[in-house]
């Protein structure tokens, strides 16, 4: 099913605008530069609260009035932001409560941005009512495409006032003291709690001793849990808001690079009518992990299209180092956010301010203030192939066969973890295995331990520490059913409490795997071990698990320690399908090794052969084909086509198998029609 995010009839292409930063003369010659550059789409209004609103009772939408009117003239579409990313100093001064506390317990003062505490009852009516006013009075303006909720949302706030909250949305999670208790196994270091008053929030003051070391984990994880449902909150209230007036205008806020850690963005996906992200790799960056992002965004929408919200055109301003993306990257990266399932290319920004930290940030209005740059030309030059495409590729879809598994409450559990080792990091987990499926252009669905897994052919679920309710059935019946599951050490610990489940690891993931791990290892930086696997020798690091067969079968041994001779990956064969255990963190090679050997088996093909380093991505949208070939590499590459097409950016025509030419950072859209 193919279905498109917003009413556009192309891929619209803008960015993030702030005229009210620049005198009225100024906005016809922004006009007529943005037209040139071929942009439709202007995100406007996202940090004009202060303006908005001089004071408690005073609204002020007369310059707003005209730039909304100016956009209409201009046949502009409107991304409208709500502005409530950061509250006006007036309201701090008469309003101390709305401002945070931060993690060392220090009351924060008036100050840049993103700094409301979620749970401030005066924040919360005054940002609902910004929302509902901009959403009443602008509802006639046909060209807004999509509502902007804040911005950025994120941070955390240790207030008094979050205090409560924090104490009233344990009740409902756990209903009484006791079970409170119990969850939290107080018992252990004299926690228990005998009125709910006495419970305070997991800070430097109190459990921690840096952001992420806990002496208590479950509570750390409930606050965590918390804030992420208290900043949802603050989205879905405005989210009301704007909805009362204009049911039918999508509603987005834009969330941060793939894998924020602070709020659980798969919760928030499902309140999100299309999910939005900002995109500022550094040219370090690999492409996988770039990659990573846009897949995960996409999965997080249900699979629907996104919207590449932010993007610079040039150079960030708050790296250390703010390299310039080199000639080709900008339109490469757009088209990589395309094939990945965006349906929108935006900017941030689209004019540069002259004045505070953003004035060296990248923008396709430089201070220089014509289009003679080379910035402004790579802009343009995007902007008229998008023009080309026209309605191509909208709403197309990226169908996947496998599925990886990531979630955040397990990331917050496993790091919050004291031992087996500070250096696991899930996410470096979770790439080892992205990036060997991504350079092999296998199309994969990133997934929650909530989502089904029935459709798939192969789960790769690495470091599935904490296996909450439901999720070890799921697994069990995807797995008979003939589906391939990979997981790794420190897998099926604990249950959503973080409480381990005891009678032996891997849990209730034991039977699955068939094996049983008795103790795990864990290596200092400097020190390997090894195992065979195929004739071929790998190191094993960081964490090494000791097991027992339980009717797995064993792949690979230990080469070295007390444990040399006993597994270190196996399988299991399980009703119609197959589990692999992989008991330590192999050198990188492996993890490519051991995905061709399951897609092999499952015969799950990339969409089309390409060398590395050339990145392959199908959309489709009924019969219709979107093959995205992108070459990240600095040489000209060569590709066999896999069907008779032709590419949307030439119009060159292709015969099946017929040799392809991509220049360094080029790109191809290959398109064609399945016959019937
Ligand atoms: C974020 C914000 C923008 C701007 C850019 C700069 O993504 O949403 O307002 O600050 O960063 O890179
Ligand atoms: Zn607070």
């Amino acid at each position: 099913m193919w279905e498109k995010v917003w009413r556009t009839d192309k891929i619209a292409y803008g960015g993030d605008y702030n005229p009210e930063q620049w005198p009225e003369e100024t906005w016809e010659e922004d006009m007529r530069l943005l037209k040139l550059a071929h942009i439709d789409t202007l995100t406007l209004n996202v940090f004009s609260w202060a303006l908005l609103q001089p004071s408690e009772d005073e609204y002020c939408f007369e310059k707003l009035d005209k730039i909304m009117e100016m956009a209409k003239d201009h046949q502009m579409n409107v991304c409208l932001a709500t502005s409530t990313g950061a509250h006006p100093a007036w309201m701090a001064r008469k309003y101390p409560e709305i401002l945070r506390t931060d993690f060392s317990g220090i009351k924060r003062k008036f100050g840049a941005r993103h700094n409301s505490c979620p749970n401030s009852p005066v924040y919360r009516k005054y940002s609902v009512r910004l929302a509902e006013k901009l959403a009443e009075r602008y509802q006639k303006y046909d060209n807004i495409i999509g509502w902007h909720i804040s911005n950025e949302f994120g941070g955390e706030c240790y207030c008094e006032n979050c205090e409560k909250v924090f104490r009233a949305w344990l009740k409902e999670r756990y209903g009484t003291l006791d079970e409170l208790n119990r969850a939290w196994n107080t018992a252990f270091w004299g926690h228990t709690f005998y009125d709910w008053d006495e419970i305070v929030l997991p800070d430097r003051r109190t459990e921690h001793f840096s952001e992420n070391e806990t002496m208590a984990q479950t509570i750390s994880l409930d606050y965590k849990r918390f804030n992420s449902d208290s900043i949802l909150d603050c989205f879905r209230l405005e989210y009301e808001a704007v909805k009362k007036y204009t049911p039918d205008i999508p509603v987005t806020t834009n969330l941060m690079e793939g894998a924020y850690k602070g709020l659980n963005y798969r919760k928030w996906g499902k309140y999100m009518d299309f999910i939005s992200w900002d995109n500022y790799p550094s040219n370090e960056d690999s492409f996988s992990k770039i990659a990573f992002s846009h897949n995960l965004m996409h999965s997080l929408g249900d699979g629907k299209p996104f919207v590449l919200m932010e993007q610079t055109p040039s150079a960030q301003n708050w790296q250390p180092v703010n390299a310039l993306k080199r000639p080709g990257v900008m339109r490469l990266w757009s088209y990589q956010a395309v094939a990945h399932g965006a349906d929108a290319v935006l900017f941030f920004q689209l004019k540069r301010s002259i004045g505070s930290c953003e004035k060296y940030h990248g923008a396709v209005i430089d201070h220089a203030g014509h289009e003679h740059t080379r910035v402004f030309r790579e802009v343009a030059q995007l902007g008229e192939e998008l023009e080309k495409l026209g309605g191509e590729i909208l709403g197309a879809s990226k169908p996947a066969e496998v599925a990886l598994m990531f979630d955040w409450e397990n990331w917050w559990a496993i790091e919050y973890s004291a031992g087996p080792s500070k250096y696991l990091k899930y996410l470096d987990e979770i790439m080892n295995y992205y990036t060997a499926l991504h350079r092999q252009n296998i199309s994969v669905d990133i997934v929650g331990e909530e989502d089904d897994l029935s459709g798939y052919k192969a789960v790769i679920a690495p470091v599935l520490y904490m296996t909450k309710p439901g999720v070890d059935e799921r697994i069990r019946e995807f797995v008979r059913a003939g589906g391939t599951f990979v997981t790794t050490f420190f897998s099926g610990y604990v249950d959503e409490n973080d409480l381990v489940v005891i009678g032996g690891y891997p849990g209730r993931l034991r039977d699955i795997l068939g094996i049983w791990v008795e103790e795990i290892d864990a290596l200092p930086e400097t020190k390997k071990n090894s195992f065979v696997y195929g004739g071929q020798t790998y190191s094993a690091g960081m964490l090494c698990d000791i097991m027992h067969l339980e009717g797995a079968k064993s792949l690979a041994e230990y080469q070295e320690d007390f444990y040399a001779g006993t597994p270190t990956i196996t399988c299991n064969s399980f009703g119609q399908g197959q589990a692999y255990y992989v008991g330590t963190r192999p050198e990188e090679s492996f993890y490519g090794r051991l995905i061709e050997e399951i897609c092999e088996k499952q015969q799950i093909s990339p969409a089309a052969e390409a060398p590395l380093g050339v990145e392959v991505v199908e959309r489709l949208r009924d019969k219709e084909h979107y093959l995205f070939m992108l070459n990240h590499k600095e040489g000209m590459q060569k590709i066999a086509v896999p069907a008779a097409c032709s590419d949307l950016l030439t119009g060159k025509s292709y015969q099946e198998k017929e040799q392809l030419e991509l220049d360094a950072k080029g790109v191809a859209i290959l398109k064609w029609t399945e016959s019937e």
